[in-house]
């Protein structure tokens, strides 16, 4: 029997297209494409080619090889940093995240400085930076030094004039807690201890990264500078893969770190097609859409106040497990997390389809 950590729907998808997922009960609109991992929707066409003509060549070759597929998608996600750097593939968001916990670990004393909200992961390195007693506690002790710190500046700034940091830990949109961006005055004290103390920061990309916020990471929006970069979800087109991006610098030297699978050839290739497809004119549609979807939902009877960048978008409601049978019953996929609604759909979401799914969340 399965282990019941999960809690899946009672539907049979027979197949998904787009942000439409086709089931034994009928057409469901995704509105959080799988969880945030598919930025071109399912089944995208380039996408289910590349992992065709990959899987026809070869569908893993480990580590001894070098599929040309990995260095192209490392330069392409380099490309989008603007930043030189070396590019270590994983297999999820979370063994990224376990990539970075090690080069931190390896080369800086002193605290890992994580913030109340933030969500990295369910492995043990990932978990000890994780925020929520509820989800820690079961698992204690995880990693020594680690602390959790209020959401903002003024927190950082003290914590940092008692205490030696190695890092701080960033989620720049806080995505499972309810989509909560840093606060300004935090983005501030990070960049003044990274120049005048060397901290190493961390952006979690790996749910806000790849063009979900309009930009290609959500770093951006805050003026920072991060040393590594962690990326899931979306990098794999739906196939998993991780990634962690180390800018100017060199974490690892061969052999400390690895994985037998990672980056698997078909994930890569997946990755590529996608990728290819993150432009900056999709980047302004992601803007313009995320804008347009946000201010329509502000004005659904239910919404109780709406955040967001992009096509990541946070919605209060006072019974939001209520707002999501709701929808299902009218055909609509919500997402309720972080005490509310959150919204991931398809960087392609159309204008149209937008429109229905407002339509249809009219209740
Ligand atoms: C911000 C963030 N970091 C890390 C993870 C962990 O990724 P994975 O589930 O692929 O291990 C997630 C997954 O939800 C996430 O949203």
């Amino acid at each position: 029997m399965l282990a019941p950590v999960y809690a899946p729907y009672k539907l049979v998808v027979e197949r998904a297209e787009g942000v439409r997922l086709f089931t034994d009960k009928g057409v469901f609109l995704d509105t959080y494409s799988g969880i945030g991992v598919l930025p071109l929707g399912h089944s995208h066409p380039d996408v289910v080619r590349a992992i065709r003509e990959k899987a026809e060549r070869y569908t893993h070759l480990s580590n001894y090889f070098l599929d040309p597929d990995a260095p192209a998608l490392a330069e392409s996600l380099l490309a989008m940093t603007g930043r030189q750097g070396e590019v270590y593939f994983a297999n999820s968001g979370a063994e990224a995240m376990e990539a970075a916990l090690k080069a931190v670990k390896k080369n800086r004393e002193g605290a890992l400085v994580s913030f109340e909200g933030n969500f990295h992961g369910r492995t043990l390195g990932a978990l000890s930076v994780t925020w929520g007693p509820a989800i820690r506690h079961p698992f204690d002790p995880l990693i020594p030094h680690c602390a959790f710190l209020p959401f903002n500046g003024e927190a950082l700034l003290k914590f940092a004039r008692e205490n030696q940091i190695a890092a701080v830990f960033l989620e720049c949109i806080q995505g499972n807690s309810g989509v909560y961006p840093l606060p300004a005055d935090l983005a501030e004290a990070v960049n003044i201890l990274r120049k005048e103390r060397g901290i190493l920061v961390v952006a979690d990309e790996i749910q806000a990264g790849l063009g979900r916020t309009g930009r290609y990471f959500a770093y951006e929006h805050f003026g920072l500078s991060p040393d590594i970069i962690t990326m899931g979800k979306g990098i794999g087109g739906g196939l998993p893969l991780g990634a962690a991006i180390f800018c100017e610098w060199s974490p690892f030297a061969s052999g400390e770190h690895g994985s037998t699978f990672a980056p698997n050839p078909v994930s890569l290739a997946a990755g590529k097609a996608t990728l290819a497809h993150i432009t900056p004119s999709l980047l302004g549609e992601v803007a313009r859409k995320g804008e347009r979807l946000r201010e329509r939902m502000e004005l659904l009877s239910w919404a109780r106040g709406t955040r967001g960048m992009g096509l990541m978008i946070g919605v209060s409601a006072e019974n939001p497990g209520e707002i999501k049978k709701k929808a299902f019953e009218r055909g609509v996929l919500l997402n309720a997390t972080g005490g509310g609604i959150r919204l991931l759909p398809a960087l392609t979401i159309s204008d149209a389809e937008i429109d229905e799914v407002l339509s249809l969340l009219n209740f």
